[in-house]
């Protein structure tokens, strides 16, 4: 299927940044949302420079309520149809649960549960009517195992996983891919916007895999219609099965020492 036209949420930095510009090498007219105005302007501008593609910029905080009812209707009366949604947008939050802002822990799973729900239900009723159609739903390796200190993110990651291999299964024989892509550590913001303190970046000094290269995967798997794709190398494949080789009390003793500084 040759896609037309994809929409993207947190395509302001990082990942879905990393989606647009390789989504647009690919011809692909693009929706790119996020709360960032002057960087998703700037962005649409050089993608536009670069290749005769449309890119349509909406200005939305995901977090507010119905954002993605929406983001919905603001596609519907711009009269575009999506091909390709990709549920990006997403924060995580480092330290002792009781000890972080509970406002900010309910709209990280506003954000990265709730809104992805939202519009995947929105948009997949859409595409089922047309026969055709994919969904790539951003969720992490964070999302195989807890995780000590990112407790509420591993949580909606989790979600995300189990939410989107079950839509690949409803939808495998209808036309409709949905992949769950789970990245390990990528280059992006997401360190800086989890706070994690210099001291666990000091200790855990491991090399990150480029956002270009996380899409390259999430592109090629989504051809293949697989259910998920976890990204950047072996080692973040042995991380993911590690939860069916270990007693899982061992395993969490083991990333709480891992994550704690
Ligand atoms: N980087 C990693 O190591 C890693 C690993 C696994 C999974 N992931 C996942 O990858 C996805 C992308 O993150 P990233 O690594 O590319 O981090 P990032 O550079 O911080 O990008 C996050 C994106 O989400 C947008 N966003 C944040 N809050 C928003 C809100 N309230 N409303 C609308 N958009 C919002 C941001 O744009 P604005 O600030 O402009 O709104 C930005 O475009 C996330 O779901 C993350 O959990 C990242």
């Amino acid at each position: 299927m040759v896609i037309k036209t994809a929409l993207i949420t947190g395509a302001s930095s990082g990942i879905g940044q990393a989606f647009a510009e390789e989504l647009a090498i690919r011809q692909t007219n693009l929706i790119l949302i996020a709360r960032s105005q002057d960087k998703l302007y700037r962005l649409a501008k050089q993608l536009q420079e670069r290749t005769p593609i449309d890119v349509e910029v909406m200005v939305q905080d995901l977090t507010e309520p119905q954002a993605g009812q929406k983001v919905y209707d603001w596609v519907q009366n711009k009269g575009l149809s999506v091909d390709l949604l990709i549920n990006n947008a997403g924060f995580g939050d480092y330290g002792l649960f009781d000890e972080r802002d509970l406002s900010r822990q309910l709209e990280m799973i506003q954000l990265n549960v709730t809104v992805l729900v939202e519009l995947t239900h929105l948009f997949l009723s859409q595409m089922q009517q047309r026969g055709e159609g994919s969904i790539i739903n951003v969720s992490s390796i964070a999302g195989f195992q807890p995780l000590p200190y990112m407790s509420n993110y591993a949580a909606t990651k989790a979600f995300v996983l189990s939410f989107t291999e079950a839509l690949w299964a409803e939808n495998k024989d209808k036309g409709i891919k949905c992949l769950a892509l789970c990245p390990g550590p990528t280059e992006s913001n997401f360190f800086e916007a989890a706070k994690f303190p210099q001291s666990f970046e000091d200790k855990n000094n491991g090399s990150l895999t480029s956002a270009n290269a996380v899409v390259k995967d999430a592109l090629k798997a989504l051809d293949n219609n697989h259910s998920n794709v976890v990204t950047g190398g072996v080692t973040n494949n042995f991380i993911v099965n590690a939860p069916r080789l270990f007693p899982r009390e061992f395993l969490l003793n083991a990333i709480e020492k891992q994550f704690r500084v």
